[in-house]
């Protein structure tokens, strides 16, 4: 049996690989179905066949390899996390979770349980070509209608569009559901956060996924000269945009518990010498309490509306997401904590402030999640990483849960 070092070495060195594949040249950016995720399909297939798995693609893009129990028409876990990066991305985000996946089944050296083990790269999580997230999880519990199909990307291509030009068929969409005979939901992720470091441990389990809402703002207004209009005639989009995103972090401060974020702004016309006459925002707002949330949210629109009427602007609010904050399931996660305890670690809980594949799992089945230290809180950056003992640990820990999971069947 391969040592627990040495596979933790090849799954931090496997993450490092996949990270070549991407949109843009010197940095790792791979969308929805986009080209470079042809190859990490090749990689990620090959390392799941080599652990004795079957692997499939189902029409929603996701990759899917199955490791049979030890008696037929048994039910299965699932364990998996995405594909998908956001621009300028890490290494690690999601993509540790699949290889980690893959590489626990590795780590069982052809040993059987009473349920089968299906691991899952998802296609897409992070949202950022859609402006939707979670399309690949969402197809696997039934919730990739004709709604989501229809979603456009900035360059007017459809998701549907998406599918079929890599080769899938969004008809089949459908077909991409979890099995009904499936035990749960495991998913490993780095923290993403400075938790787990400032803790001095490893790992962490995982008890709530606070609530997002997503949003695009447009504030619009009149381009004109920038040298000869006036300042008090000037109807200036993103002066106004400016405005109220620093009300966004105001507020986002004063509201205990809480992120709100501007992460995308695009002007136009976009010339140094041309009054902006639009701009394109993104808002994203998250809270582990989904009323405190809402408020929150009701509060930015009512000051992007006031601050729109003030300068004689108009402004229009898209909600893309609204996703309640998710509890992971008590019985999964009491058999991970114990997994951690019998691996010699002391359990730490917490919430997660990222959102994961496993909140809409949850949605159809028990979930539960295992964090792993991020190094300097570092995420969404190239600066992103892991320890390779970590690593080692979260194998040890996941061939525990096997255990115990078998355990708790008999
Ligand atoms: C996923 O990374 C998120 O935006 O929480
Ligand atoms: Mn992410
Ligand atoms: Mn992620």
């Amino acid at each position: 049996m391969i040592a627990l070092d040495v596979l933790a070495e090849n799954v931090v060195g496997r993450c490092r690989l996949l990270a070549d594949w991407s949109e843009e040249t010197g940095a790792i950016t791979r969308t929805f179905l986009s080209p470079p995720m042809h190859a990490v399909h090749q990689h990620v297939r090959g390392w799941m066949e080599r652990s004795g798995m079957s692997v499939t693609v189902d029409h929603a893009g996701n990759l899917r390899g199955f490791y049979p129990a030890d008696r037929p028409s048994a039910p299965r876990l699932l364990i998996g996390s995405h594909l998908d990066t956001v621009p300028r991305a890490g290494a690690l985000d999601g993509i540790l979770g699949v290889v980690l996946a893959a590489a626990l089944v590795e780590l069982l050296d052809g040993r059987r349980f009473r349920f089968g083990i299906e691991a899952i790269g998802f296609s897409e999580e992070e949202g950022v070509r859609f402006g939707t997230p979670f399309i690949g999880s969402r197809a696997l519990i039934g919730d990739a209608g004709d709604e989501l199909l229809a979603l456009r990307d900035a360059a007017g291509v459809s998701v549907r569009e998406a599918i079929a030009a890599f080769g899938l068929d969004p008809a089949r969409i459908g077909e991409a559901q979890a099995d009904r005979n499936a035990l749960g939901y495991l998913e490993f992720h780095i923290e993403q956060g400075p938790v787990l470091e400032s803790l001095d441990t490893p790992v962490g389990v995982v008890e709530a996924i606070s609530g997002q809402s997503r949003y695009e703002i447009v504030f619009e207004g009149k381009a004109n000269h920038a040298g000869t209009t006036p300042m008090n005639v000037r109807r200036d989009a993103l002066a106004g945009a400016a405005e109220w995103i620093g009300a966004v972090e105001r507020e986002g401060r004063g509201t205990p518990g809480a992120v709100a974020t501007v992460g995308r702004v695009a002007v136009s016309p976009g010339a140094s010498n041309a009054i902006p006459g639009s701009a394109v925002m993104s808002l994203d707002v998250r809270h582990a309490d989904d009323n405190v949330r809402h408020g929150l949210v009701q509060r930015l629109l009512q000051c992007a509306n006031e601050i729109a009427a003030r300068r004689c602007l108009t402004v229009s609010c898209e909600q893309q997401l609204d996703q309640p904050s998710v509890a992971m399931d008590p019985s999964l996660t009491h058999l991970l904590a114990r997994a951690v305890v019998l691996s010699g670690w002391s359990i730490h809980r917490l919430a997660s402030g990222a959102g994961h594949d496993a909140m809409v799992m949850a949605r159809r089945m028990p979930a539960a999640m295992l964090f792993l230290r991020s190094p300097g809180g570092i995420s969404h950056h190239s600066d992103e990483t892991v320890l390779v003992e970590d690593v080692a640990v979260a194998l040890g820990v996941g061939m525990r849960f096997l255990e115990e999971l078998e355990r708790s069947l008999v």
